[in-house]
């Protein structure tokens, strides 16, 4: 389904919106993450759950402090299509009816994957052919509905392992490295205009993995394949950022694309107490930091906005308070720090 044909529905959905009160408004001269970003021409993102859009002050700190969001799981293939043909686009619509409703930018998150993908996908025994047909079908069906709204799209997300070995996934069974240039050519054809990504963790410090990524993306260049961006996902413990993400940011950049930070959170071991909260302001800037001082660097997306909702405590175990926000909704240090960093005047 092309974009015309959907507007009415996001209309629809914008005046519902704005009429429940989520276009909230932020006192004059207030600075948020968003305008803080602003001012140094980044923008500041964060990544949502539409199922909560229903809770006001979610609504609200999203809608006032972000400039740019990304839907947590509602764009992944195994959400908008649980069963072969059957779509689902409920979670992802109103995802983008809330950007456009609060003027934001889109990050589209994420085509192919190794996970959360449909059973009928991984159980289905496909041929390698058959494999390659589905995934730019895939690819075409969803850049293709939201085209002309989304600004940037996460093509391929995590290909290698931590040693800088290509990870196994139907994709890669199914086309070798080859998936992820035909992934991005069908990316590229069913949206001219979106930056297409890819995305992976374990590279903001250099090592393996990371060189991997930056020989990627260099023969992607050499190849003329439509590659505009890498994102760094930046999952962290806080206190343990690597020293040299600027530079690696920096060495990225190098090759003619944008950089983000796409996922970034800073997890402290729980009971989190006031000097873990302040170290991780710290980490918090110095990601901020890092972006600024480079000019690719366009800007910084945190995996969720509050601690009451975050993947890591479910992910690391004894783990949390890994966001900005607290489960109360209170700025935490890490806030103030942000805003400092981004409009702070450059030593
Ligand atoms: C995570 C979500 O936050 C969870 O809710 C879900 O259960 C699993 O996926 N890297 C990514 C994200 O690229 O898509 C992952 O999101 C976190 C790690």
């Amino acid at each position: 389904m092309q974009r015309a044909g959907i507007r009415p529905i996001f209309a629809a959905a914008v005046v519902a919106l704005a009429a429940s009160g989520s276009v909230a408004s932020v006192r004059a001269g207030e600075a948020t993450l968003g305008s803080a970003a602003g001012s140094a021409d980044r923008y500041f993102g964060g990544a949502l759950d539409p199922g909560a859009f229903d809770e006001r002050p979610y609504r609200e700190l999203a809608a006032t402090q972000l400039t740019s969001v990304t839907p947590e799981n509602a764009m992944k293939w195994g959400l908008v299509e649980p069963e072969r043909g059957e779509f689902d686009w409920k979670g992802a619509d109103s995802l983008v009816a809330f950007a456009e409703a609060n003027r934001q930018k889109i990050r589209g998150h994420t085509l192919v994957w190794h996970s959360q993908l449909p059973l009928w996908l991984i159980n289905g025994a496909f041929r390698p052919d058959e494999i390659k047909d589905l995934m730019v079908a895939h690819i075409t069906e969803e850049v293709g509905r939201y085209k002309g709204a989304i600004y940037a799209w996460d093509v391929v997300n995590e290909p290698f392992t931590d040693d800088g070995s290509w990870r196994r996934s139907i994709f890669y069974d199914a086309m070798g490295p080859d998936y992820i240039a035909t992934a991005l050519k069908a990316a590229r054809a069913a949206d001219p205009a979106a930056k297409l990504y890819v995305n992976d963790y374990n590279v903001e410090t250099d090592g393996p993995k990371m060189q991997a990524l930056y020989d990627l993306v260099a023969s992607l260049k050499r190849a003329g394949a439509p590659i505009d961006g890498v994102g760094v996902q930046s999952h962290f413990a806080a206190g343990a950022l690597p020293k040299d993400i600027q530079s690696v940011m920096e060495k990225f950049a190098g090759l003619g694309v944008d950089v983000a930070v796409t996922e970034l959170d800073l997890r402290i071991r729980l009971p989190a107490d006031e000097k873990a909260l302040v170290t991780q302001a710290g980490d918090y800037a110095s990601v901020v930091r890092a972006c600024r001082a480079t000019p690719r660097c366009v800007g910084v997306t945190t995996w969720g906005i509050t601690d009451d909702r975050s993947w890591i405590p479910s992910y690391f175990s004894g783990y949390g308070a890994a966001l900005p926000f607290d489960a109360a909704h209170r700025a935490k240090p890490a806030v103030g720090a942000m805003i400092k960093a981004f409009t702070q005047v450059a030593p």
